[in-house]
């Protein structure tokens, strides 16, 4: 390390200036790799300016608003806590020596600080100051500062040392600042980037929903229209029928009568299911506890088909307002569809829980609801699971997957339906192999309702 420069004699004035010249150039080597603002200034403080032969050193940097100088970095007799300032001393730009190099920007050397008007006394008592300011342009960044004990300590070859040291740390300075611009604004383009890809999406997605929708509603009408005069034709036909088995005598004739009965029977059963999906089902409301009425179906399931039901209700489950045979026949289609799908030894999991919809809702449902309180039952089963294409199209009346004689299509299209009519959703999670959960979502009947809930399912 080279003597103090203050002290040094003409005689080894040329060693000084080969020492400097080497840690000048190893500090502008070592400057492409330094990484932040913060290490630049102990980098400078530290293997710079303290290898330079400066008694001490201190950084301090200028606020966005140029206002005032924080201290950051130090060395010598003003950092005893190595890589660390406690309480950094702040001064306002303008005040004291360095305030006035950095309001100036312009360097000074102060031969007798007792002399000094400006000079503000420190813990480390001192004579002569030289201080540097950092600035890229007309901003000042920060200044370099140096104390000596002696008085007249810094001169010429210090002032050129140091302005030199300052500009090299002051074009760093703007270097970091530009690759800090940089890398905001590529983060930014990132972000605007990633926000416009998820509104692409989003966009894309509300489109099939919205075509799906236009598309069922459509079905939905013409489908009501269709049901509604073929009932009238049903209600002739069963009428006549009636009529007929009062007159009939002939056990033959009973027979075939008995058959068209039942078909008349299968196609008004049929027609109800259609009138519940177009929305136009009569429907009696009234307060219901799902719970019991999800129990009463899993146990009518179990009797009637033989599966193994696991029933998982909601503690303290809000009351509905729903037309209870309806809502046990939405019920029963998903379970039946569930066990059409199940092995033989799969249980099925129904579910009850109270939920509240916010806006906007995560949950992908069939169509919006209004925010508020809800009642969702679950219908799980871990059968063969719905394929995507297969999925778009499940609600669809008479879209069937299953074998002639089996399955006319109709059951999710009455759940859909009924689900809406009663101001309700739907939302349904399948995964091909795995098994499918559909959910149903009903409006929780308001807070006083559940003084006339009935006992019976
Ligand atoms: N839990 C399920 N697992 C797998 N596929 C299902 C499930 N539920 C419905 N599906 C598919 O959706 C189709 C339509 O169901 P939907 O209940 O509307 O009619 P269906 O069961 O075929 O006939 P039905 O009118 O007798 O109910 C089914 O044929 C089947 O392909
Ligand atoms: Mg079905």
């Amino acid at each position: 390390m080279p003597e103090p420069v203050a002290n040094t004699s003409r005689a080894n004035f040329n060693d000084i200036e080969t020492t400097t010249l080497r840690i000048l150039n190893g500090f502008a080597i070592d400057l492409m790799a330094i990484p932040n603002v913060e290490d630049l200034f102990w980098y400078v403080a530290q293997k710079v300016v303290g290898k330079l032969g400066f008694v001490d050193c201190v950084i301090y940097q200028a606020n966005a608003d140029q206002t005032a100088l924080t201290q950051v970095a130090a060395w010598g007799e003003k950092n005893p806590f190595g890589r660390s300032i406690v309480n950094p001393l702040v001064i306002p730009v303008g005040q004291g020596i360095t305030g006035k190099v950095a309001q100036n920007q312009e360097p000074a050397i102060i031969d007798d600080l007792l002399r000094d008007q400006n000079y503000i006394p420190d813990t480390e008592p001192a004579r002569s100051e030289i201080c540097v300011p950092l600035k890229i342009g007309d901003r000042v960044l920060g200044v370099i500062d140096s104390e000596h004990p002696n008085i007249g300590a810094f001169g010429e070859a210090e002032l050129e040392t140091l302005t030199t040291v300052a500009a090299m740390t002051s074009a760093k300075l703007a270097l970091l600042e530009e690759a800090e611009r940089s890398s905001r604004r590529y983060n930014d383009l990132v972000v605007a980037h990633s926000e416009l890809s998820a509104e692409k999406v989003n966009r894309k997605e509300l489109e099939i929903r919205l075509s799906e929708a236009r598309h069922l509603e459509s079905i939905g009408r013409l489908s009501g229209q269709f049901a509604h005069d073929f009932n009238n034709l049903l209600t002739v036909i069963s009428g006549n029928l009636e009529l007929l088995e009062a007159e009939l005598s002939n056990s033959d004739a009973l027979a075939f009568l008995q058959d068209g009965k039942n078909a008349a029977a299968r196609g008004a059963k049929l027609i109800q299911d259609m009138l519940a999906f177009s929305q136009k089902a009569r429907l009696n409301p009234e307060v219901c506890d799902l719970n019991a009425l999800a129990e009463a179906v899993c146990r009518r399931n179990e009797r009637d088909l033989g599966s193994t039901v696991e029933l998982h209700p909601a503690t303290e489950l809000w009351p509905v307002c729903l037309d209870r045979a309806a809502a046990e026949n939405a019920f029963w289609n998903l379970m039946t569809n569930a066990c059409d799908t199940a092995s033989v030894n799969d249980r099925i999991f129904i579910s009850t829980e109270n939920v509240l919809i916010e806006r906007p809702s995560s949950i992908v449902l069939s169509n919006e609801l209004e925010p508020g309180r809800y009642v969702r039952v679950g219908v799980q089963d871990l059968g063969t699971g719905i394929s995507d294409k297969d999925l778009q199209r499940i609600f669809d009346p008479f879209f069937t997957t299953k074998p002639a004689g089996s399955g006319v299509g109709l059951g999710l299209s009455m759940v859909l339906g009924f689900a809406q009519q009663s101001g309700g959703a739907v939302s349904v999670k399948s995964c091909p192999g795995q098994g499918s959960t559909f959910h149903l979502y009903f409006p929780a009947a308001p807070a006083n309702a559940h003084t006339s809930l009935t006992n019976n399912p």
